[in-house]
């Protein structure tokens, strides 16, 4: 029976930058829509995911007929889903392509013993990442409401650097309106985000900040400018969240997912 499983798994996938239609979003990249396809066939199905967390850059170009496809691919998933808007992305053409069916935008979902909170951190206009007043204050709410239940809170945007200059200029700023509301509520266990194209992982105070890869095309770590890593796979983050409050992660990367790298004729 479902409840003897007490483990909640939680996969994000991020960054899928789907274009107006399907193809490349540009040269030398690969097709957005067949590397997405690609990611969800490899998902794992045993177990298989509780909840699906889409962080952020779901659209290259955030129009009603890009997140249309999006929503289709993701027509054949069984597990919830939840979204976020990164800068690439409009918020409310996202929501009202996607709330309609099994995939909530923002917003929270309960893994058993567990809480997952979604953040909206893109600022219209701009690359770098904001949470604003009101973000801010519904997650305070939530963390207050529930103290004793460990939790993941997920926003597109790095609220540290990575060292990597280009990205880290458009990392979230001003962060330390988050963490002085993390500071304050010790059951935050993870903050996962976005944006950055690669595995990144580091800790503040008892917190693990981790990064996903994108499902399109990867960046290369340490590098100064913006720079396609063509010799890594796409890949995705599992996160197993145990009852007592600790959890595993892992990045998994998927085969056939590389750019080729083939000269073109
Ligand atoms: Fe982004």
């Amino acid at each position: 029976m479902h409840t003897m499983r007490t483990t909640q798994r939680l996969i994000q996938i991020s960054d899928t930058h789907l274009g107006r239609d399907p193809g490349p979003i540009r040269a030398g990249y690969p097709d957005s829509d067949t590397q997405l396809e690609r990611i969800l066939d490899a998902l794992p199905r045993e177990p298989a995911a509780d909840v699906l967390l889409l962080s952020g850059d779901l659209a290259e170009d955030p129009e009603p007929v890009t997140y249309a496809r999006l929503t289709k691919l993701l027509r054949a998933r069984h597990e919830p889903m939840l979204a976020l808007a990164g800068n690439h992305d409009d918020s409310n053409t996202l929501r009202a392509a996607l709330e309609p069916g099994t995939c909530q935008v923002h917003g929270e979902i309960i893994l058993g013993p567990w809480k997952l909170i979604g953040l909206d951190s893109s600022t219209p206009g701009e690359a770098a990442g904001r949470l604003d007043a009101a973000e801010c204050e519904r997650l305070e709410r939530s963390l207050a409401a529930d103290p004793d239940r460990p939790t993941v809170v997920a926003l597109h945007h790095p609220p540290v650097t990575i060292g990597s200059a280009w990205m880290d200029r458009m990392r979230l700023l001003e962060p330390e309106t988050l963490f002085a509301v993390l500071d304050r509520h010790p059951q935050v266990r993870a903050c996962l985000f976005g944006h950055i194209h690669q595995d990144f992982r580091t800790r503040r105070g008892s917190i693990e900040l981790l990064g996903c890869p994108s499902t399109c095309v990867q960046f290369t770590p340490g590098s100064e400018a913006f720079a396609v890593d063509a010799a890594m796979e796409a890949g995705y983050r599992i996160l197993d969240l145990h009852p007592d409050g600790r959890f595993d992660t892992q990045v998994v990367r998927v085969p056939g997912t590389r750019i080729a790298m083939e000269p073109s004729a």
